[in-house]
């Protein structure tokens, strides 16, 4: 997909990558880019400095009744969603002590969330014979957020639900894609990092941390070719190849570089 004149949502595009996504699309020429996202007014500064191709729209992805409004009201206004970034996630910082509560936002936000406007979408884009679904998991999706149980969880579920998305529609025109970043400069990270959570600093030791802008040029590029899974870091593919040959013998490496950090 190039984004020419293209029809796009992006939810979470009021921060981080969300917010860089939204601006990159505009600037790659996209008709209009709905800025879609939970901060209704940091939603409406990042659309009102993109311009008038873009606009904000307040949503809680949680709710089913509010992605299904979200989509219904994009394709009234333009006909059609050509991209919808399933882009909205959240972290929990903890381990298997974060109560259900905790679990439940998780599950809800970084898996849920992505079969709701999924849901909501794919009517319309099976219909037209073509669309593409762009879902923000995470390195954690394919290899684990060390200190963040509940996030490793649900990012696993989310690349496993994107996986499904993509061998299920594929062959009726429908292109999904899993953006895999490590470590990005966004506030998720940064108030990790200025905390000292344990998780934040495996990632920071893990590879670079890359500006959300980077992030939406891999993405970008990832879109050009199509591709399932888009990994920002190259290395994440390294990793995630080790972890598959040698399960017990990366999840040592993993232990010795959290000894290391927490010695
Ligand atoms: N920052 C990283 O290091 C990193 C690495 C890998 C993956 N990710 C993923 O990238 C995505 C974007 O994260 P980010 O780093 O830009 O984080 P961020 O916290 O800067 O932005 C997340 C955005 O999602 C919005 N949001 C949260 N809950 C919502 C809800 N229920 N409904 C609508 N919007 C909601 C927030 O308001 C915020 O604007 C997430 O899915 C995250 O898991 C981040």
């Amino acid at each position: 997909m190039n984004l020419t004149d293209r029809i796009v949502v992006v939810t979470g595009g009021a921060g981080g990558i969300g917010a860089a996504l939204s601006r990159r699309f505009a600037a790659e020429g996209a008709a209009a880019v709905v800025v879609a996202d939970l901060d209704a007014d940091a939603a409406r500064a990042v659309a009102e400095g993109i311009g008038p191709v873009a606009h904000a729209h307040a949503v809680d992805v949680t709710d089913e009744e509010q992605v299904r409004a979200l989509v219904a009201d994009t394709e009234q206004r333009y006909g059609r969603i050509d991209l919808f970034c399933a882009n909205a996630g959240v972290t929990t910082g903890g381990g298997v002590e974060v109560d259900d509560t905790g679990w439940d936002q998780a599950w809800r936000v970084n898996v849920l969330a992505h079969v709701y406007s999924a849901r909501a979408v794919l009517p319309g884009m099976l219909a037209r014979g073509g669309g593409h679904l762009l879902h923000t998991c995470s390195a954690a999706g394919v290899l684990t957020a060390v200190g963040d149980a509940a996030y490793t969880a649900t990012k696993h579920a989310s690349v496993g639900f994107a996986e499904w998305l993509a061998i299920t529609y594929r062959d009726r025109g429908i292109r999904v894609s899993a953006l895999c970043p490590q470590g990005v400069d966004t506030p998720m990270l940064a108030d990790g990092l200025a905390d000292g959570h344990l998780g934040a600093r495996v990632v920071a030791a893990s590879g670079a941390v890359l500006t959300p802008d980077q992030v939406a040029e891999a993405a970008i590029a990832g879109l050009a070719e199509e591709r399932f899974l888009i990994l920002p870091h190259p290395e994440v593919a390294d990793y995630a190849r080790r972890r598959a040959e040698d399960p017990d013998g990366w999840q040592a490496g993993m232990r010795k570089l959290v000894r290391r950090l927490t010695a």
